[in-house]
């Protein structure tokens, strides 16, 4: 766990149950969830969420970031806008290890309708569990970086 361990959480209409279930999981491993919502089920959109979250990771007040969609895409595509994130969506545990493990990857994205409560949690760990390994990525992260302009 990093020294800042805190993760913001934040998604659409379509994912509300799923975050609140990631937050409550992961606050029992001892990470400080800020969840910044919505909590009501009214249809919201989802740049406006991912752009939310993603600007606290981005400042540092989040080390990471946890986000949600109906698929997970639009929400990751909108994040991706912020100066400073890498998100990646992920559906499988291997993906959630490797874009943390090369990609130094900041936030997760995840498909409430495209995966299930079980499945969602076990990429969430993964993602978190997960450490940068520097090397020979350091050098291709920072030619993401340089893409930012
Ligand atoms: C909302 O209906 C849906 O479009 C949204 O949750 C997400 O899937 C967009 O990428």
């Amino acid at each position: 766990m990093t020294a800042n361990n805190r993760v913001v959480l934040s998604s659409d209409h379509a994912a509300i149950a799923l975050r609140q279930a990631i937050s409550a999981h992961i606050t029992a491993q001892g990470w400080v969830a800020v969840d910044i919502g919505p909590t009501t089920p009214e249809s919201t959109p989802y740049p406006e969420h991912g752009a939310a979250a993603a600007r606290l990771v981005a400042s540092g007040d989040c080390a990471l970031g946890i986000i949600l969609c109906g698929t997970g895409q639009g929400i990751m595509m909108a994040a991706n806008k912020v100066k400073g994130i890498r998100c990646g969506i992920c559906a499988d545990t291997f993906s959630a290890r490797m874009i943390r493990q090369h990609n130094d990857a900041n936030m997760l994205s995840l498909g409430a309708r495209v995966v299930g409560e079980g499945l969602a949690l076990d990429i969430v760990d993964a993602f978190l569990a997960a450490q940068f390994e520097g090397g020979r990525h350091v050098p291709r992260v920072a030619m993401i970086e340089a893409l930012e302009g």
